[in-house]
C-alpha cells in the first residue's frame, strides 16, 4: 500500500522533477526578461533563460514518453499499476514545473532576493505547484485519476526531501552554484 503510493507518486512526478535539472545543465543564453527591470530590480534575472526553459520542458515531455515505454515492465516488476502519461499530461507537468520555478524567481526579485538567493519553502515547492496546476488544466481526467488525495499527500511530503537531496548533490558535483 505505502510502496504502491510512493511508487505512483514518484513515477507520476518524474516528468516534473527532471526539467529543473535539465535547465541547470542546458541553461545560458538570453534571459527571458531580456534584462528588463521592474521597481529597480530584474523582472526574473539571468537565471531564467529561454534555452533552459525549452530544454527543461522538452526533457520532461520526452521522459514521459520514455516512461510510457518502460511502464508495463516496471509495473510488472514492482507489482504496482503505474500511471501512463497522455502527451498533454507529460507536457503539462514539464512546462508547469518550469513556470512554477519562473514564478518563484519573480517573487524572489520582488522581495529583494538576488539571483541564487534561497527562499526556503518556495524553492522546494514552486515547481510542484506549477506542475500540478498545469497538468490539471492540460489533462483534467488523467489528473484526477492519477493524483488521488493520498498520492497528492505523498507528493507534497516527498518532493521537498528529493529536491534538497538532488540540489545538494548537484552542488557537490559542481553543477550548481548554490546547494538549493
Ligand atoms: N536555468 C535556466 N532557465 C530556467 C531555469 C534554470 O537557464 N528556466 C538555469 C540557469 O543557468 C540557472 C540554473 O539553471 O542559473 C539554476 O537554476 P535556478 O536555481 O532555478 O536559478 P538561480 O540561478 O538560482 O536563479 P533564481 O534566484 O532566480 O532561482
Ligand atoms: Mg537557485
Amino acid at each position: 500500500m505505502v510502496v504502491s503510493l510512493v511508487a505512483t507518486a514518484f513515477w507520476a512526478m518524474l516528468p516534473a522533477y527532471v526539467p529543473n535539472n535539465a535547465a541547470v545543465l542546458a541553461g545560458g543564453g538570453r534571459p527571458i526578461d531580456g534584462g528588463r527591470t521592474w521597481g529597480g530590480r530584474r523582472v526574473l534575472g539571468d537565471g531564467k533563460t529561454w534555452r533552459g526553459t525549452a530544454a527543461g520542458t522538452l526533457a520532461g515531455t520526452l521522459l514521459a514518453v520514455a516512461l510510457n515505454a518502460v511502464g508495463p515492465a516496471v509495473s510488472g516488476a514492482l507489482g504496482v499499476s503505474l500511471p501512463t502519461f497522455p502527451l498533454a499530461a507529460g507536457f503539462g507537468l514539464a512546462l508547469g514545473a518550469m513556470l512554477g520555478d519562473i514564478g518563484a524567481s519573480f517573487l524572489k526579485r520582488r522581495s529583494g532576493r538576488e539571483r541564487g538567493a534561497a527562499f526556503p519553502g518556495l524553492d522546494q515547492l514552486d515547481f510542484v505547484v506549477g506542475a500540478l496546476v498545469l497538468a490539471l488544466v492540460a489533462a483534467p481526467g488523467w489528473f484526477s485519476a492519477t493524483f488521488t488525495l493520498p498520492v497528492l499527500a505523498v507528493v507534497l511530503v516527498m518532493t521537498p526531501v528529493l529536491h534538497v537531496v538532488t540540489n545538494v548533490g548537484a552542488y557537490l558535483l559542481g553543477l550548481k552554484n548554490e546547494p538549493w
